[in-house]
């Protein structure tokens, strides 16, 4: 059913899967959306009224603190009834529970169900069962689209804009969704693309992405206007990836010393949750150049523009 108002959505698409398949237009549509979820997250009274009366269901197949709580807080400020599920992925018989736990919650008529799951394309599999708006929270190392949305966002914030900065993602980009979301979204709104990491950490075709590998950091650092560390994401390494973690530290961790071939007015971000010592010295990470404590202020926000997004597309009786 079409929204009661004759004028279009902002944001012509039904659910949030990735970010490909998203316009440059559609991704500034929800930055812009977000800086002004922003400024009701800072006032006393945080609550607007956009989701009175709709229920969203939190689906967590995978251990998440900062994503879920966060969708939460974001549904709970836009008048939501939020209601979180966590699925011990060991006691799943993987597809057919999926599907079966789509179908059960969906007779439960919610409006959104934002959904985090092991597999890639467990989410689009998940979108396709049930009638209600449906939101990608991760799956596997497929995409996470509102980290990258959340991380454009303090981008431009801090930066004024995204076109022509050089972002350098360092680390495990093989196993990372936050860093194939952030390649596609940065690439969309102008900015050069640098990974780098091991060559085992490094997925093949990578500069089919439009992006320029690295495998020594300081190469790879040498004017970058953003550094975007990741984690080492051993729950997905079936085998050895690096040798130890000291010696990953020494080739691949940000500190004081690699941050200084970046430029002087870097700025360093992380999706968290961090490993420090491992891919960043602690000094950084609480360091004045860096943002992953702003990084998580907007990841509420951008959640927030997201399901406003979306709730334009919901029927109205
Ligand atoms: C990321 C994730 O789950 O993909 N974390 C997050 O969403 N806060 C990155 C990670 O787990 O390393």
């Amino acid at each position: 059913m079409q929204p009661a108002s004759s004028t279009p959505p902002r944001f012509p698409h039904r659910h949030l899967l990735g970010i490909e398949g998203l316009s440059a237009r559609d991704i500034t549509t929800l930055l812009d959306m977000a800086d002004e979820a922003v400024e009701v997250s800072r006032q006393v009274e945080k609550k607007k009224a956009t989701l009175r009366g709709r229920t969203q269901i939190n689906l967590f197949f995978e251990a998440s603190t900062r994503t879920q709580s966060s969708f939460e807080l974001a549904g709970k400020r836009l008048g939501a009834d939020v209601m979180n599920m966590s699925v011990a992925s060991s006691s799943m018989k993987k597809g057919e529970t999926l599907i079966d736990t789509a179908m059960t919650l969906n007779a439960m008529r919610p409006d959104l169900i934002v959904v985090r799951h092991h597999a890639a394309g467990a989410v689009h599999l998940l979108a396709r069962k049930v009638d209600c708006s449906v939101i990608n929270a991760g799956d596997g190392a497929h995409e996470h689209p509102t980290q990258a949305l959340l991380d454009a966002l303090t981008i431009r914030r801090n930066k004024g804009t995204i076109h022509g900065l050089v972002v350098a993602i360092c680390g495990d980009i093989l196993h990372s969704r936050v860093a194939r979301s952030n390649i596609i979204l940065l690439n969309a709104l102008g900015a050069e693309v640098r990974a780098i990491g091991p060559s085992t950490l490094l997925p093949a075709g990578l500069e089919r992405m439009g992006v320029e590998v690295f495998t020594d950091m300081r190469k790879g650092l040498d004017g970058a206007d953003i550094v975007m560390m990741l984690r080492l994401q051993r729950e997905r390494m079936n085998g050895s990836f690096v040798p130890s973690t000291k010696e990953y530290f020494h080739f691949f961790g940000l500190d004081a010393e690699k941050l200084a071939c970046a430029r002087p007015d870097a700025l360093v971000m992380h999706p968290g949750p961090m490993n420090r010592g491992v891919e960043i010295a602690s000094d950084i990470a609480d360091g004045a150049q860096s943002l992953i404590r702003e990084q998580v202020e907007m990841g509420v926000a951008v959640r927030m523009a997201v399901l406003e997004a979306l709730a334009s597309h919901l029927p109205n009786q």
